[in-house]
């Protein structure tokens, strides 16, 4: 395993609708085994292949480790329990309500304000093996973040969804991080 430098915004990568995994081969696992050391290293809860440079539909979560701690009888430390969930090809098939709050994202340290998301969603995807698999995730942390991770994955970036605009430009300001640019709304034809 690697950890990896992680992609800041600015990088073009981070704006690009990432392709379909379709060999559930060796070098997925080595990228899965890679996203979860950098994700782990920088205390993040949720991690998507762009974030390390590599435009594919896949992402990484643990949103318990961080708070979830017990202290290990035989070396009396405390230590970390991991719950590590691995999503390829996410797509959510259900959602509904609206869920207000805080996010951050490793792609841009330091920066922090109230997001728009969904309270519930359901969403297919396939694990490491290809199988196929659902998951609801509801009025919780791990809801907010698929959301999140998914947006990486069509070019997507918190700044995108921002509860309140003049909130996301102060605390893009304050980290240095300049103009932010969202995409322009898509057309809709037809
Ligand atoms: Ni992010």
């Amino acid at each position: 395993m690697a950890k990896l430098k992680i992609v800041e915004y600015g990088d073009p990568v981070l704006r690009k609708v990432t392709s379909r995994v379709i060999k559930f081969d060796k070098s997925l696992r080595k990228l899965v085994e890679d996203m979860f050391e950098t994700m782990y290293a920088s205390e993040g809860i949720g991690f998507a292949a762009p974030q390390i440079g590599v435009s594919k539909r896949v992402l990484v979560l643990d949103v318990e480790y961080p708070s979830k701690r017990y202290i290990d009888q035989q070396t009396k430390k405390e230590v970390s329990s991991y719950n590590p969930l691995v999503l390829i090809n996410p797509v959510i098939i259900q959602k509904e309500g609206e869920l207000i709050s805080k996010e951050g994202c490793l792609s841009f340290p330091n920066v922090y304000f109230d997001v728009i998301r969904h309270k519930k969603i359901m969403v297919r995807y396939q694990d490491l093996l290809g199988k196929e698999r659902r998951l609801l995730a509801e009025n919780d942390l791990l809801c907010r973040c698929i959301q999140h991770e998914i947006d990486h994955l069509d070019g997507k970036l918190f700044v995108d969804k921002p509860s309140d605009v003049a909130e996301m430009k102060k605390a893009i300001a304050e980290a240095g991080f300049g103009n932010v640019v969202s995409p322009p709304p898509a057309v809709l034809i037809g």
